[in-house]
């Protein structure tokens, strides 16, 4: 039975990885802020849960000792566009500032701690979850915070190689049934955006899981430091 953690597995794409792996019987563990989120979500799944913000050192830090002894999959899925939690100011420094480290913490700081406090503990994977933000424009700094997830993981893979472990990005399209867009993704949000995909459909939060678990099987063994692609075609990564 493996050991998986899923930051942010409480919702959407985090909670469809973590379903996953219980289906395959793997001991799963999810995390994310909100406790009475992450405690109903593992009632369903029949997975641990711990609490804790995935950006602050501090927190990481007193989680880990509460984390399994041993990580054979981590699903560095916890993020998101904290620009939608914000009223946009372009003009104050403090607020420009203050939306990039949230997007810069939410996103690329939360993988780079979890990852490096569970380093000696890891066994086998490490995947985590980018967008196709990072390829695109127009999302700022939440596009920049993937684009470093990508930049990361590949200094990450030639450090975990040498032990047997890869390190991956999955990089979705427009995933729908999730809370990231806080209830405002519009009919004509959704439109525009499938039909820039090759398949004419939005993604699932199984088309991720899916994907995640392809990464974490033997079959992937020989598979490193790269960036994988789910959003329909959207964006053509060769
Ligand atoms: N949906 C899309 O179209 C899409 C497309 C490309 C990439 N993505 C990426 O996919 C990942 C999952 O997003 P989603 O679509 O499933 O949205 P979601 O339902 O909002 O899930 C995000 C999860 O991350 C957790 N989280 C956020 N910040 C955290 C922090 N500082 N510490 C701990 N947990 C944190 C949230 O829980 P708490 O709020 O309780 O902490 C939540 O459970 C994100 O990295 C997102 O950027 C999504």
């Amino acid at each position: 039975m493996r050991e998986v953690v899923v930051t942010g597995g409480g919702t959407g794409i985090g909670y469809a990885i973590a379903a996953a792996f219980v289906s395959l019987g793997d001991r799963v563990t999810i995390t994310g802020r909100r406790e009475h989120v992450l405690k109903d979500a593992a009632a369903r799944l029949g997975a641990e849960y711990l609490p804790f913000n995935a950006a602050s050192p501090l927190a990481v830090k007193e989680a880990a000792a509460r984390l399994p002894q041993r990580v054979d999959v981590l699903v560095n899925n916890a993020g998101g566009n904290t620009n939608l939690d914000r009223a946009k100011s372009d003009e104050d420094l403090m607020d420009v500032a203050e939306a990039w480290w949230a997007n810069l913490n939410a996103n690329l700081m939360s993988a780079v701690l979890v990852t490096t406090a569970l380093t000696p503990r890891l066994t086998q994977r490490v995947v985590t979850i980018g967008s196709i933000a990072a390829r695109g424009t127009g999302s700022g700094s939440y596009g920049a915070a993937k684009a470093a997830i990508e930049a990361w993981t590949a200094d990450l893979a030639a450090e975990l190689g040498p032990r047997g472990i890869t390190a991956n990005v999955v990089s979705p399209g427009l995933i729908v049934e999730t809370e990231f867009f806080r209830g405002r993704l519009t009919d004509e949000g959704v439109k525009r955006r499938v039909e820039g995909t090759r398949n004419g459909r939005a993604g699932t939060p199984s088309d991720v899981a899916d994907t995640v678990l392809f990464l974490a099987s033997p079959g992937a063994r020989h598979l490193t430091g790269q960036v994988v692609h789910v959003n329909g075609g959207a964006y053509l990564g060769r």
